[in-house]
C-alpha cells in the first residue's frame, strides 16, 4: 500500500511540476475560461467547437482549440494532457503542406472547411485562409514546446518543431503590398509574431536564413519602434495585446540568446507598458484614446486582450468589476486566448515595474500624455497623439496624415482617432468618437475641450461621432445633445451647431450596429456654400451629481 501511495504521490508530484507556477489570479483568469472551454469541447473531434458570433451551426475550430490545449497542460488533470495531443495532432495534420500555395504552412480556419483553392473555395485572404493564423498558432506551438514538452511523447515533440518550422518558412512568403498581403513592418502584432517565431525557429533547428530572417524583420520592427517607443499599431485594447504576447515569448525563450528580438524584447514590453498605463483609467477600466483598432467603444463591453493581461498581472477587478459574464459580452471568443496569457503572465510580471502596476490599478492624478505613433505606408508623416486622462472624463485623439481612410487597415469601424469616454452615474462608460471619414485630421486636446479640423475637407465635409446611448433608466431618445447623460457637450467650429442625429440600433434605426455596439450617430455638417476649413470645437462639463 505503501508502493501505491507513493507512487500516486509521485505522480501528483510530477504533474505540480509540470505546471507552470502563476498567480492565484492568473489561475483564475485560466480556471474561467477554461470552464467556457471544458464546456464547448467536443472530445469526440478534438477540437472545440466554433464559438462566435454569429454561432454557427455545427463546425469545431482550429485556433481556439490550440489555446485551449495550452489551458489543458497547464491544467493537466486526468486525461488533459491526451486531450491537447489529439488536439495538436488533428491541428498539425490538416496544416497546408503544398509548399506552392500563398497559404503554405497555414493552419484551417474550421478543421470542416473544405480545401482552400479548390474551385468550391477558393483563397480569399483573411476569409477561406487567414495568414496570421500561421503567427498565432506557431507562436503558441513555441509556448506549448517550451513550456510542456515534457508532457509529450517524442513524436509529438518532433511534430511541432516540423509544424513551426513549415509555418515560419510559409510566413516569409508575407510581403505586404503583394497577392493582398498586408504584412508592412507597421502592422505590429503580426510582424512581432513572425519576427519571433522565424528567430525562435531558427535558433532550435539551426537555420541561419530563419535567423537572419528574424533579425532582419525585428530590425525593421525597431526602427519603427525607437522613433517615438511606440507600437505603429497604436493603443489596441486588442492588439497591443497580441503583440506584448509575441514580445513575452521573444523575452522569455530568447532572451538569453543572441536573438535581435530576444534582446530588445524586455525593455520594448517596458516602453509600451510606460504609455499604456498612462491611456489606462482604472476608475473606468479603459485605455483613453486614441485607438488604431479597436472592436467596441468601452472595454468593460466586449473581450479586449489587453483586459486579460491586466487581470493576470492584477485581479479581474482591476480588469472588469460588473458582474456580467463573459460569454455574452462582445468578442467574447477572444477569451479563449486567456490560458496563454495566463501561463505567460508570471514571467511577463517580473518585467512590469512598480510603477506601472501601481498606475493600472489606482488612478494616478489627472494627466496629460503625448506622443507620436508612425504606420507606413498608411501614414505619410508620423502621427501626433494628445490624451487628457482625469478621473472621470478622458478625452484622446492624433493628428494624421494618411493615404487612406480609416488608418492602416482602412477600416472605420476600428480605427477611432479621437475618443471621449465619461463615467457615469451608475458607473457605466459614456464615450462620443469620431467615425473617421477623412484622410487628414488635426486634432487638439486640451482639459474639457476637443478641437478637430479637416484641412483637406470643404463645404461637403463632414463630422460623424458615435455616441453612446443613455444608461437605463435615463432619456432612452436623444434628440439633442442635451439629452446626453453625464456630460454637457457644448459646439462651436465653422460647423452648423445643430447636428442630425440618427440611431443605429440593434434591431432598428437608420444604420447599422458597430461590432455589436449600438449608437446615436451625430453628424455635423458645414454650412451651404461655406468656404471655411471644417472645423468643431467641443467643450465639456461633467454633470454627474
Ligand atoms: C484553478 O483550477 C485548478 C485546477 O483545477 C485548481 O487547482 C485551482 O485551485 C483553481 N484556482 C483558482 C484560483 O480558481
Ligand atoms: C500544389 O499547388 C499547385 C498550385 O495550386 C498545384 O498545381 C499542385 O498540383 C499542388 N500540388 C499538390 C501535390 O497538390
Ligand atoms: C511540412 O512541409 C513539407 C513540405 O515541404 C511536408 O512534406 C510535410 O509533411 C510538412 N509537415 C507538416 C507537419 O505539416
Ligand atoms: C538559405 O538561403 C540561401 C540563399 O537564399 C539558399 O541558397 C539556401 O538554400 C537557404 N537554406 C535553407 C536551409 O533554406
Ligand atoms: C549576434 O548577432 C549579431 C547581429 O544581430 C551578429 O552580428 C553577431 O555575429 C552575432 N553573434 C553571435 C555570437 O552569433
Ligand atoms: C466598480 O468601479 C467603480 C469605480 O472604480 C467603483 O466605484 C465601484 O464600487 C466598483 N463596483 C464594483 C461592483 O466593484
Ligand atoms: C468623479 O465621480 C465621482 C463619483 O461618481 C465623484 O465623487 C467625483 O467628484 C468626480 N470627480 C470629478 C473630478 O469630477
Ligand atoms: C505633428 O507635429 C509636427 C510638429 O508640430 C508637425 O510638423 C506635423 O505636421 C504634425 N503631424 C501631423 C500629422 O499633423
Ligand atoms: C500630407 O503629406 C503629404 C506627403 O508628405 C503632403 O504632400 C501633404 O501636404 C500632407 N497633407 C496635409 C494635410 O498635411
Ligand atoms: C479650441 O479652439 C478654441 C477657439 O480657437 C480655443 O479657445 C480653445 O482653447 C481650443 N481648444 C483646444 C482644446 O485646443
Ligand atoms: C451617420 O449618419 C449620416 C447621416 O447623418 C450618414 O451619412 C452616415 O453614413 C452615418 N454613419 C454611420 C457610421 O452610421
Ligand atoms: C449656394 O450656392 C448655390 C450655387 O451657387 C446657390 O444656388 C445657393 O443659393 C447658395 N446657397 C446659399 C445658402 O447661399
Amino acid at each position: 500500500m505503501l508502493g501505491r501511495t507513493s507512487w500516486l504521490l509521485a505522480l501528483v508530484g510530477a504533474a505540480a511540476v509540470h505546471s507552470v507556477e502563476i498567480s492565484n489570479d492568473a489561475w483564475g483568469l485560466l480556471n474561467e475560461s477554461m470552464t467556457i472551454q471544458d464546456a464547448i469541447y467536443d472530445p469526440a473531434a478534438s477540437y472545440l467547437r466554433y464559438f462566435y458570433f454569429p454561432l454557427a451551426a455545427g463546425p469545431h475550430e482550429t485556433r481556439s482549440s490550440v489555446w485551449y490545449s495550452v489551458g489543458l497542460l497547464q491544467r493537466n488533470q486526468g486525461n488533459d494532457a491526451d486531450e491537447a495531443i489529439n488536439i495538436l495532432k488533428n491541428v498539425i495534420r490538416d496544416q497546408e503542406k503544398n509548399t506552392t500555395v500563398q497559404w503554405y504552412g497555414d493552419y484551417t480556419k474550421y478543421p470542416e472547411q473544405p480545401t482552400v483553392g479548390t474551385q468550391a473555395y477558393p483563397p480569399v485572404i483573411y476569409n477561406s485562409w487567414d495568414p496570421n493564423w500561421r503567427g498565432f498558432i506557431g507562436t503558441a506551438l513555441i509556448l506549448i514546446y517550451e513550456e510542456f514538452h515534457a508532457l509529450l511523447p517524442t513524436d509529438i515533440q518532433d511534430l511541432i518543431l516540423e509544424s513551426v518550422y513549415n509555418s515560419t518558412v510559409g510566413d516569409s512568403y508575407r510581403v505586404g503590398g503583394v497577392d493582398g498581403d498586408n504584412l508592412y513592418p507597421a502592422y505590429s502584432n503580426a510582424w512581432l509574431m513572425r519576427t519571433v517565431a522565424s528567430s525562435w525557429a531558427g535558433l532550435k533547428l539551426a537555420d541561419t536564413n530563419m535567423t537572419e530572417a528574424g533579425d532582419s524583420d525585428a530590425a525593421s520592427f525597431l526602427s519603427l519602434f525607437d522613433r517615438d517607443h511606440t507600437l505603429s499599431e497604436y493603443n489596441g485594447p486588442t492588439y497591443a495585446g497580441v503583440s506584448l504576447y509575441a514580445l513575452t515569448i521573444a523575452a522569455k525563450y530568447l532572451g538569453s540568446t543572441n536573438s535581435t528580438i530576444g534582446r530588445n524584447a524586455e525593455r520594448i514590453i517596458q516602453q509600451i507598458w510606460a504609455y499604456e498605463s498612462q491611456l489606462w483609467n482604472p476608475l473606468m477600466r479603459n485605455l483613453a484614446g486614441p485607438w488604431d483598432r479597436s472592436y467596441g467603444y468601452d472595454m468593460n463591453n466586449y473581450v479586449g486582450i489587453m483586459s486579460l493581461w491586466i487581470w493576470a498581472l492584477s485581479s479581474k477587478e482591476t480588469a472588469w468589476n460588473h458582474t456580467s459574464p463573459i460569454w455574452t459580452m462582445a468578442h467574447a471568443d477572444d477569451f479563449e486566448i486567456a490560458p496563454v496569457i495566463a501561463v505567460l503572465s508570471a514571467f511577463h510580471k517580473t518585467l512590469v515595474s512598480g510603477e506601472v502596476l501601481s498606475r493600472l490599478t489606482s488612478f494616478s492624478g489627472e494627466h496629460t500624455y503625448s506622443g507620436h505613433a508612425y504606420a507606413p505606408p498608411a501614414d505619410y508623416e508620423p502621427r501626433n497623439i494628445t490624451t487628457w486622462v482625469s478621473a472621470n472624463l478622458t478625452i484622446g485623439t492624433q493628428s494624421f496624415n494618411q493615404s487612406v481612410v480609416g488608418g492602416f487597415s482602412e477600416d472605420s469601424s476600428s480605427f477611432s482617432p479621437a475618443v471621449v469616454q465619461w463615467l457615469r452615474s451608475d458607473e457605466s462608460i459614456g464615450y462620443l468618437n469620431l467615425y473617421p471619414v477623412e484622410t487628414a485630421l488635426k486634432a487638439e486636446v486640451a482639459p474639457y475641450g476637443l478641437n478637430l479640423t479637416y484641412p483637406l475637407g470643404d463645404a461637403s465635409s463632414t463630422f460623424t461621432f458615435v455616441l453612446a446611448a443613455n444608461p437605463l433608466g435615463r432619456k432612452r431618445d436623444i434628440g439633442t445633445l442635451d439629452d446626453v447623460d453625464g456630460l454637457d457637450i457644448k459646439v462651436g467650429g465653422t460647423v452648423d451647431p445643430v447636428p442630425e442625429i440618427s440611431f443605429c440600433g440593434l434591431l432598428g434605426g437608420a444604420c447599422d450596429v458597430i461590432h455589436g455596439f449600438e449608437f446615436w450617430n451625430v453628424t455635423f455638417s458645414m454650412p451651404e456654400n461655406s468656404s471655411d476649413v471644417p472645423r468643431i470645437e467641443f467643450e465639456f462639463e461633467f454633470t454627474q451629481p
